[in-house]
């Protein structure tokens, strides 16, 4: 465990937003739900990419290996339509599937959406970093990072990344007591 200053990726897949269709809203959504919700210090790491799978892969690989990110949050691409790679992307980078952040954020989602069921977010460990899938829709992002971020600091913790501290009246992090 470190105390260094946390490091944090944050990676909207979308081809719209990387063209300048449209402004970019959901890497601004993470980086303001991260800032409510951690006291430590961090610092994010920004990346806007289109939907290809070999730039979505390269550009996780790059945050994690080379930019020390703890924590790599995704944001687009997780859903049914033929662009939508995120996913695959994202476990032909990790080492480890971590299934049951999948399944809390789509549990927790359809109490809000139906649709929430096409998202097929997921998330994994690669080397020291903890890559998590988020739906494209701002709301979404806040709605699923709430589901997990309990769970988050430990997981940190775990993989030997810095010691994050949240926000105990935003998002109440759990840590098992030591034995
Ligand atoms: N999850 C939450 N919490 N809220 C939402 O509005 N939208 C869903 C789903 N998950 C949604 C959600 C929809 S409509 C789709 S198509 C999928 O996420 C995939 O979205 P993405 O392709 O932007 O990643």
């Amino acid at each position: 465990m470190s105390s260094a200053v946390a490091r944090i990726g944050i990676v909207t897949v979308s081809d719209r937003a990387s063209r300048g269709d449209y402004e970019d809203l959901g890497g601004p959504a993470i980086r303001a739900w991260l800032s409510h919700a951690l006291t430590s210090p961090w610092e994010a790491v920004a990346r806007l990419i289109p939907d290809e799978r070999a730039q979505v892969e390269a550009t996780l690989k790059a945050l994690c290996d080379d930019e020390a990110c703890c924590l790599v949050v995704t944001t687009g691409g997780t859903g049914p339509a033929p662009r939508d790679v995120t996913p695959e992307a994202t476990e032909a980078v990790i080492e480890k599937l971590m299934p049951g952040f999948g399944e809390q954020m789509r549990a927790v989602s359809l109490k809000h959406v139906p649709t929430a069921i096409l998202s097929r977010q997921l998330a994994g460990i690669r080397g020291g970093s903890l890559i998590i899938n988020l739906p494209g829709k701002p709301t979404a992002i806040a709605e699923c990072l709430e589901a997990v971020f309990p769970a988050v600091p430990y997981c940190v913790d775990l993989i030997g990344g810095p010691f994050l501290v949240t926000d105990e009246a935003f998002v109440k992090a759990f840590r098992p007591k030591q034995k």
